[in-house]
């Protein structure tokens, strides 16, 4: 009686650890909800910054998605982050990390938008996340609230 108590809590033991061996060989995944992050955290000075646009709403909101789909012009997020924001473009595969996911609300909401935009304007080393000098701080605002309609 012992022993077999015995030998069923050495199954489990074991079961457990081949999941905990799994899960660390498990690459992370542009379907994962949540996903695991690999950003840094912004300074403050960008961490607390209010999105000026969040009280008005989306002044241009067709643009910021073109931004985003990449029809307007050089920048394209799309390519990577995927149009809809699931995480799943074109390159998203050539990439460890893989781009984030936004349609995954567990993974990005309540991450403030100073953060976002913080990441949008300088990248993330350690990750194929690019910084995007050439938009404007208000497009930058626009594309995060473009961000937050992909979430669910
Ligand atoms: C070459 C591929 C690539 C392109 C192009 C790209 N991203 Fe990313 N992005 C990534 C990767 C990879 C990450 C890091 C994910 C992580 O930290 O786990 C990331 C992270 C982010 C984050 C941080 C999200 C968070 O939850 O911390 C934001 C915001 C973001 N990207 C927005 C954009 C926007 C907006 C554009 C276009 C202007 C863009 N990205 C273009 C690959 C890309």
């Amino acid at each position: 009686m012992r022993s077999s108590v015995r030998r069923a809590g050495g199954l489990v033991l074991a079961a457990m650890m081949s999941v905990a061996a799994w899960q660390a060989l498990a690459q992370v995944s542009a379907r994962d909800c949540p996903q695991p992050r690999f950003t840094g955290k912004a300074p403050d000075e960008y961490y607390n910054r209010k999105n000026p646009f969040s009280g008005t709403g989306n002044p241009d909101p067709r643009r910021a998605q073109a931004i985003f789909e990449g029809t307007s012009g050089s920048e394209n997020c799309a390519i990577c982050h995927g149009r809809k924001g699931d995480g799943r473009g074109e390159l998203s595969r050539l990439y460890d990390p893989p781009p984030r996911n936004f349609a995954c609300a567990q993974t990005v909401n309540g991450v403030p938008d100073g953060q976002l935009f913080w990441i949008i304007r300088f990248g993330s080393p350690g990750t194929s996340m690019p910084p995007h000098p050439g938009l404007s701080d208000d497009q930058i605002w626009q594309i995060v609230l473009h961000l937050r309609t992909l979430a669910k």
